[in-house]
């Protein structure tokens, strides 16, 4: 159970996470009014800002809303949207929807998790990058493709993914 010093307690905890700020979560609970209903916009708000839910930050949402703990990490275990372990800042994703599956989707996947080192669902170790893939981007008629954060990228082959990969690294 929580500490009841709250706020301080939390604080501390936030420091020892990098990159995690105690000042920049009260300011996204400070546009909330502490009602219960707040709780999936809040858990939203804080992964978009922080890239996950923190446990830190679990626990002062519960405080600030005046729920459970066990309440509030129950909603977010619930939504298969919320994670509780940092990703990598870039999001790569693969499709693997049929179009893309028969003209090759298979072979590019494997070439991204060869050139990044990762499989689906997992971080590469400087949280660079995220790999995901998904079920069909709406770009079928390019297919096979990939997105790299929002931007879409078909026809790919493993030359190509090379091709984006270096790109992308190099507007860094
Ligand atoms: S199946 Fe890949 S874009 Fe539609």
């Amino acid at each position: 159970m929580a500490n009841p010093s709250g706020a301080q307690d939390t604080q501390v905890l936030l420091q020892q996470q990098e990159g995690i700020s105690e000042e920049r979560l009260n300011e996204i609970l400070s546009s909330y009014q502490g009602k219960e209903e707040e709780l999936i916009p809040i858990l939203q708000q804080v992964q978009q800002v922080f890239g996950y839910l923190p446990e830190p930050a679990m626990k002062r949402i519960a405080k600030f809303l005046k729920l459970p703990e066990s309440t509030v990490f129950g909603v977010g275990t619930f939504y298969a949207q919320f994670k509780f372990v940092p990703s990598g800042r870039n999001i790569i994703r693969v499709c693997r929807g049929t179009a893309c599956h028969v003209r090759g989707g298979a072979r590019i996947l494997r070439e991204v998790e060869k050139q990044l080192g990762i499989k689906p669902g997992e971080s590469s170790p400087d949280l660079e990058y995220c790999l995901e893939t998904v079920a069909c981007i709406g770009a079928c008629a390019l297919a096979p493709t990939m997105v790299v954060n929002n931007e879409t990228h078909g026809q790919m082959t493993a030359r190509k993914v090379t091709e984006v990969l270096e790109q992308f690294r190099g507007k860094k």
